[in-house]
């Protein structure tokens, strides 16, 4: 199934009742619009002057059914478009789950959010409710739709090799449509409602939802669907998390991967280490607190995604941890805002944690352990591990003397020796402090997973490798060819704060430019797989996650900066789609609309006017 799916086709059953676009009541409005579209021959939607053509039908109408994939992002491995459309208000929707214990609560919550959604697509939405006017016609009024859920599993939490499949049929009869989804686990029959709610639209002249018979059969080809986002360069507020998981959920996309903490600021509020908030944070209010995450956590689960903390270190670590020397445990960390920066640290604020000071260690003990119950239940765990500068240690009298005292050594060998002692350290901490062994570190491409000495200091069975360097860096060959399993997030395609004004110094950023979502969509980790090592190790591949470091993003501009670029990330991990962006492009750019529709400040890409004039917006 998988890099099988291809957008454009034939629809089975061609048109559709035929609602009239110009001859329906305009609504609050005393505009009234002379046109109406139509679905022509190539399976495009084409304005036309309604004075002239008979039979046109509303814009919404024709994109619902003018192909057979229609609007369904991300694309489905396989679907169908039959093209009957039925009208119903969203009072009469019934939902009829059959399942067993606590999936039946969280299909009931699934449902209220699906219902939500769709009250979302009327245009005067607000605040949970939308001012439904009609007039409706008969049928209208007496057609109901049946939303019949059958989930056959018990799974309540979220792994890395959860059943996502699920299938849908959506029937017609009479004055009865029936969706019915039957999935393996509840993840599966959530993602059947999120592609249901892609079969309904807003009917423009009827003031009614209307949705289109169909069949579905869907499977995601990725395990590992992800967004990165970083809330220590900047604070981001619960709401916007909350944002991100609306939107994530939009689009099948499953991880949440936290980089809660950096040199930056430590937002984390330890009850066992008051001191690293305290210290760490950007002020009072800027922070996570158990309930909040608790309360995260869980409105995550129920939107199929989950959250993936990650603990950066041993460098991306400085403020938080200044607390060590008064309380009498020396210093946890070295170098923490240390100048001229650019001789200790990649960006500023710099920071490493004290290799020579095992108080640290019982420190990271007590972190991890409070972390791992308020993530509970992981399979992975993310420990950062990239960009640890050798000088910062090197310079650093006690780090130096416990090198040289202890006949380490003081070259670069025996510093990646002595980081790679760090980490096995740090995955049995873990693994202590959460009572498991069979917890999956990930870490990022590093100077420790360099190809000469990686299996000597990464064990394949314990690690998964996250990839940000370039397509061509001959070290995701490497990584594959010793059988390493990795993530993609390589930077130029998959890192979203690309294209900005620098932050240090002038000019533009470090990863410019800019990554479109063309560039976003493309990025196909099977091809460069094979490009590299002349296969697709379709085995060893995870997934990836687009990043959004937020040097240069906070509440203000994250949806914008994620959105719709995420969803161009979803379809190319959900679908791994054949063919070019192009073809993509119509379904993209109504996709958006519906984020935003969602609560989302997503991008927008185009004109209104492509949106409406499908295809004429090429080169
Ligand atoms: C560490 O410092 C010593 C003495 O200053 C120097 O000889 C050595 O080359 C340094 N090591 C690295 C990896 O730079
Ligand atoms: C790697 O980890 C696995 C599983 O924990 C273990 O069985 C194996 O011995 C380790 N390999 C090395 C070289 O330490």
């Amino acid at each position: 199934m998988s890099g099988s799916a291809l957008r454009g086709g034939v629809v089975t059953m061609c048109l559709v009742m035929s609602l009239l676009a110009t001859h329906a009541p305009a609504l609050h409005s005393t505009v009234s619009l002379p046109w109406g579209w139509e679905c022509v021959s190539e399976y495009r939607c084409v304005k036309k002057d309604a004075t002239e053509n008979e039979g046109l039908t509303t814009l919404n109408t024709c994109k619902l059914s003018c192909t057979s994939d229609g609007l369904l992002w991300p694309l489905p491995a396989s679907s169908l478009i039959h093209g009957d459309i039925s009208m119903f208000l969203v009072d009469n929707i019934a939902f009829e789950p059959t399942c067993h214990g606590e999936v039946c609560n969280l299909l009931q919550e699934a449902f209220a959010i699906f219902k939500d959604n769709l009250q979302r697509y009327h245009p005067a939405y607000s605040q949970g409710k939308a001012p439904w006017r009609g007039p409706w016609d008969a049928a209208t009024l007496s057609h109901t739709l049946y939303v019949e859920v059958t989930v056959s599993g018990e799974a309540t939490e979220l792994e890395l090799h959860t059943d996502e499949s699920y299938e849908l049929t959506v029937t017609t009869a009479g004055d009865v449509t029936t969706a019915a989804i039957t999935a393996p686990t509840y993840f599966g029959a959530r993602h059947g409602l999120e592609t249901l709610s892609q079969l309904v639209d807003y009917h423009e002249t009827a003031d009614a939802l209307m949705v289109v018979t169909a069949s579905v059969t869907d499977a995601p080809v990725f395990p590992y669907r992800g967004l990165l986002l970083d809330t220590s360069r900047n604070y981001v507020s619960m709401a916007t998390l909350e944002r991100t998981l609306d939107g994530m959920a939009a689009n099948k996309l499953n991880t949440l991967h936290w980089h809660i903490t950096d040199t930056h600021s430590f937002p984390l509020v330890l009850e066992t280490l008051p001191n690293m908030a305290n210290y760490g944070a950007y002020s009072a209010s800027e922070v996570y607190t158990r309930e909040q995450i608790a309360a995260l956590k869980e409105y995550a689960r129920v939107r199929g995604v989950r959250l993936l903390p990650e603990l950066d270190a041993p460098a991306h670590v400085g403020n938080g941890w200044q607390w060590g020397e008064k309380e009498g445990l020396g210093n946890l960390a070295v170098c923490v805002n240390q100048e001229p920066w650019q001789d200790f640290c990649v960006e500023p604020p710099c920071g490493q944690l004290n290799l020579a000071n095992p108080e640290m260690y019982n420190v990271l003990s007590s972190l991890y352990h409070e972390m791992f119950n308020m993530f509970l239940p992981l399979d992975m765990f993310h420990f950062g591990g990239d960009e640890v500068n050798i000088n910062c240690w090197n310079s650093t009298q006690e780090i130096f003397d416990w090198m040289t005292e202890n006949h380490y050594g003081v070259d670069e060998a025996a510093y990646h020796e002595q980081w790679a002692v760090f980490q096995e350290k740090a995955r049995e901490l873990l693994l202590k402090a959460s009572g498991h062994d069979d917890i999956q570190g990930i870490l990022f491409t590093s100077g420790l997973t360099a190809p000469e000495h990686v299996e000597s200091y990464v064990n394949k069975s314990n690690y998964i490798i996250q990839i940000w360097s370039t397509e061509d860096d001959p070290i995701i060959g490497d990584l594959l060819n010793l059988g390493y399993r990795v993530i993609f997030s390589n930077y130029d395609a998959w890192y979203l704060d690309c294209g900005m004004g620098a932050w240090v110094g002038e000019g533009n950023n470090w990863c410019s430019p800019y990554k479109g979502w063309q560039t976003v969509y493309m990025n196909n980790p099977y091809e460069i797989a094979k490009t590299q090592t002349g296969s697709t190790h379709e085995d060893l591949i995870l997934g990836g996650e687009a990043a959004l470091w937020t040097e240069q993003a906070d509440d203000a501009v994250i949806d914008s900066k994620l959105w719709p670029r995420g969803a161009a990330l979803a379809e190319r991990l959900w679908t791994n789609p054949e063919g070019e962006w192009y073809g993509a492009e119509t379904s993209f750019i109504h996709h958006r609309q519906r984020l935003v529709k969602r609560g989302i400040q997503a991008e927008r890409i185009q004109p209104q006017w492509c949106h409406q004039n499908e295809g004429l917006c090429y080169m």
